[in-house]
């Protein structure tokens, strides 16, 4: 198990998960890390630990560096398990060391772990001497729990950002560029897209505090380390915390005998030939997770599910459920499906766009059984106006 020395005195010693691919409800296909780092000052700094299960691997990689029984102070950016699941073996080993974190962090442990373990409570503004170095807090509240904080160190420049700008990647690698911008924004993506997607507000906020600071390296606990691309994915942090999408859309559905399908196919026509970008998530094999990614991706968002026992299909139900949490905003919806005679599930469709106050400037688009030749034209031609419309929009907006 090696650690790295990502600056001089200063290591990553997280964890590798090479084999998760659920996590809680997310699909990891490439696996994660927990990433902890140690900062071996006059006093010893461990930055957040990992998951309970891969706690062996964060002692193991610090034990080639120092003896743990000399850590000073344990840093707790974010209570939840994925960071703070090691915190109690980590204190076995160093009986003396203090737990630092701001109040909200100091309730959420002492609910999680039911322990007296000795806490330094700082909050935004404060400062730790560590000797050479210096810890500056800022408390960053649910980005992504009411207990999230980031951590600043001056001089080195660097930011431990806890969950922000994390990405679900499990790599030997630890810098950005190691893995190529491609793959990493990709994952920076679908990992805001389904985690930090319903905080904009706090991600501006967080944006805000930060916009004074040198940054060099940009750590986060999970996935790569910032160092190459940190000017493009704070600018990408500014357009999705804005609601900013491009002009693509994503056509998500799922059909019982194909008409939705059919009409799922005349929507992708339409827009295409207005020269919309478009893609086609079937919800029976697609991850609701990786449509997310296209949801952050696409100004338009329409939805299809034929009607079921007075309902939308299950499926389409549970990514509407999922999507709402999320919360995505400034989009442009429509929805759509079959039915035989009740077809409620489209209206029930619009009606979470609604709740999303989402622009609908088409009726909802119903079809009875098996929709007939003119009945697909009129489908395509909807879609070719959506996708004119989009166009016309970005050239209003540009003017
Ligand atoms: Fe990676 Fe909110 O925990």
């Amino acid at each position: 198990m090696f650690s790295k020395e990502i600056r001089k005195g200063i290591y990553w010693v997280g964890a590798t998960d090479w084999e998760i691919r659920n996590f809680h409800g997310y699909l990891t296909q490439s696996g994660t890390s927990y990433n902890a780092y140690l900062i071996v000052d006059e006093k010893i700094v461990l930055v957040d630990t990992v998951k309970a299960e891969l706690c062996e691997q964060m002692i193991e990689r610090i034990t080639r560096i120092i003896d743990p029984s000399k850590i000073d102070y344990i840093l707790s950016n974010h209570v939840e398990m994925d960071h703070s699941g090691s915190i109690g073996k980590v204190l076995e080993l160093a009986p003396n060391a203090e737990i630092v974190t701001n109040p909200q962090g100091v309730q959420g442990l002492k609910r999680h772990f039911k322990k007296d373990w000795k806490f330094k409570v700082v909050k935004s503004g404060d400062s730790l001497e560590l000797g050479k170095h210096q810890l500056h807090f800022v408390q960053t509240p649910m980005v992504h729990w009411p207990d999230s904080m980031v951590t600043y160190l001056p001089g080195e420049n660097i930011l431990f950002s806890n969950d922000a700008f994390g990405q679900h990647i499990a790599s030997s690698e630890r810098f950005d560029s190691e893995i190529g911008w491609d793959i990493v924004h990709q994952e920076a993506k679908k990992y805001y897209a389904n985690i930090v997607l319903p905080f904009g507000n706090q991600v501006k906020k967080a944006l805000d505090s930060l916009s004074s600071l040198d940054i060099d390296l940009i750590c986060p606990s999970h996935g790569l380390i910032w160092k190459d691309y940190i000017p493009q994915i704070i600018s990408e942090y500014c357009r999705w915390s804005d609601n900013e999408a491009d002009d693509r859309a994503v056509i998500v559905y799922d059909t019982m005998w194909k008409s939705t399908k059919k009409m799922a196919n005349e929507f992708c026509y339409g827009l295409k030939e207005a020269g919309i970008h478009v893609v086609m998530r079937d919800l029976k094999s697609n991850d609701i997770s990786d449509v997310m990614t296209d949801v952050l991706n696409s100004k338009c968002i329409i939805v299809g599910s034929p009607t079921l026992n007075n309902n939308m299909l299950p499926t389409v139900g549970a990514f509407l459920t999922y999507l709402k949490g999320l919360n995505p905003q400034k989009r442009i919806g429509v929805a759509f499906g079959s039915y035989g005679w009740g077809g409620q599930s489209i209206g029930q469709i619009e009606d979470v766009m609604k709740e999303l106050k989402w622009e609908l400037p088409f009726e909802i688009v119903k079809m009875k059984y098996v929709p007939d030749d003119e009945e697909l034209l009129k489908i395509r031609e909807i879609g070719k106006s959506l996708g004119e419309k989009m166009l016309e929009d970005k050239r209003q907006k540009e003017k």
